[in-house]
C-alpha cells in the first residue's frame, strides 16, 4: 500500500514508490534545497513530524533527532514533514509566456 506524504501546511500527496522523498517533493513542483543528493552533505535536511522513513543507504551526514534527509530516503509509513519554508515560497513559478 502506498504511503501518504503530508506537509505541515496542509498539502498531501502519494509519492511514486521508485522516487526518493526529495524526488517526490520535486515532482510536486516544489523547489527543494540539495547539493549531493546522496546523503553526504546534509543540505536537504527537513523535519519529520510524524511517521518513519527508510534510507536506501545509511547517510554519511549527521542527521539530528527529528530530521531526515529526503535525498536518500523513502516513506516507510504515512509521514508528515515540515519543509524549511512555507509551501507557497517553495512552489516553482510556472512560465506564463
Ligand atoms: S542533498 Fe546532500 S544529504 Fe541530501
Amino acid at each position: 500500500m502506498a504511503n501518504i506524504v503530508k506537509i505541515v501546511d496542509g498539502y498531501s500527496f502519494i509519492p511514486r514508490s521508485e522516487h526518493t522523498l526529495l524526488e517526490a517533493l520535486e515532482h510536486q513542483n516544489l523547489e527543494m534545497e540539495y547539493q549531493c543528493r546522496q546523503g553526504f552533505c546534509g543540505c536537504c535536511q527537513i523535519n519529520l513530524v510524524e511517521g518513519a522513513v527508510e534510507y536506501l543507504e545509511e547517510p554519511i551526514a549527521f542527521v539530528p533527532e527529528g530530521k531526515i534527509l529526503p535525498c536518500c530516503c523513502r516513506p516507510a509509513a504515512d509521514i508528515t514533514v515540515e519543509l524549511p519554508m512555507p509551501l507557497a515560497m517553495l512552489q516553482k513559478q510556472k512560465n506564463s509566456a
